[in-house]
């Protein structure tokens, strides 16, 4: 196994920052998608202010997904955990490949269905302007997309935490301490 000796020990302090604002914003936003859907019809009043406020906050949460991508993509990260076995480590990229691919296909996802629709998308109670033409089986698909990944990014997370929780309190290889603030 290479092991990278120029990789940093930690993650950077902009990354840390993201990554737990983002894992809280996250939370938060994949809850409200779930219970929402549940929300009455009929009055359409409260269920239509619960989704404006899902599409700007899933917008907001967007923009610091493509805050972090570009970070990630410009700075260097710590090399892979050097306890684990080499498929270990392979496993551990490709859940963070998946997680990456999921935060992005979400706001993406959401907000390209929404335009689909024949409303504007109000961000923060402000109209946006309309980018596409209203079209209802492309709301359909972009719909089972937003769902369909919003499931497999469930699964993904739980894994995602398991694995830091497994590192943390059976390896104890102290793995958490390089997402943490202190160096
Ligand atoms: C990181 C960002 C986002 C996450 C994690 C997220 C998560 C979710 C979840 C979990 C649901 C419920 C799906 C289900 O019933 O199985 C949902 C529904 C929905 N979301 Fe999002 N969402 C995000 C961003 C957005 C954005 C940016 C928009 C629009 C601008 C949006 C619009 C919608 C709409 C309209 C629904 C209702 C179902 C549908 O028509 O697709 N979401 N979202
Ligand atoms: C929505 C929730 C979360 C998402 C989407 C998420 C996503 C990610 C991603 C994509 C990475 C890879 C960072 C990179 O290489 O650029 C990462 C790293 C990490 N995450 Fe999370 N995370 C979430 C929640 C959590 C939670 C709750 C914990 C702890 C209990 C955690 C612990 C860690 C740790 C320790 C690392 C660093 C792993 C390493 O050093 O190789 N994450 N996370």
């Amino acid at each position: 196994m290479n092991i990278d000796t120029t990789a940093p020990v930690h993650y950077d302090r902009m990354l840390v920052v993201l990554h737990w604002v983002l894992a809280l914003g996250l939370f938060y936003q994949l809850g409200l998608g779930l219970w929402m859907e549940d929300i009455p019809k009929d009055p359409p009043g409260p269920r239509a202010q619960w989704f404006n406020l899902h599409k700007s906050t899933g917008i907001c949460l967007g923009l610091l997904i493509l805050w972090r991508l570009g970070w990630r993509a410009t700075h260097s990260v710590p090399a892979s955990p050097t306890g684990n076995t080499d498929l270990q480590n392979k496993l551990g990229k490709l859940a963070h490949r998946l997680l990456y691919v999921c935060m992005l296909v979400m706001p993406v996802s959401g907000f390209i269905g929404s335009n689909f629709s024949q409303y504007p998308v109000k961000f923060f109670g402000v109209a946006l302007p309309k980018l596409l033409e209203p079209w209802a089986e492309g709301k359909e698909f972009s719909s089972e997309i937003h769902k369909i990944t919003a499931f497999v990014f469930m699964i993904l997370i739980i894994l995602h935490v398991s694995a830091a929780f497994w590192h943390q309190f059976v390896k104890r290889d102290g793995l958490l301490s390089r997402m943490g603030w202190r160096r």
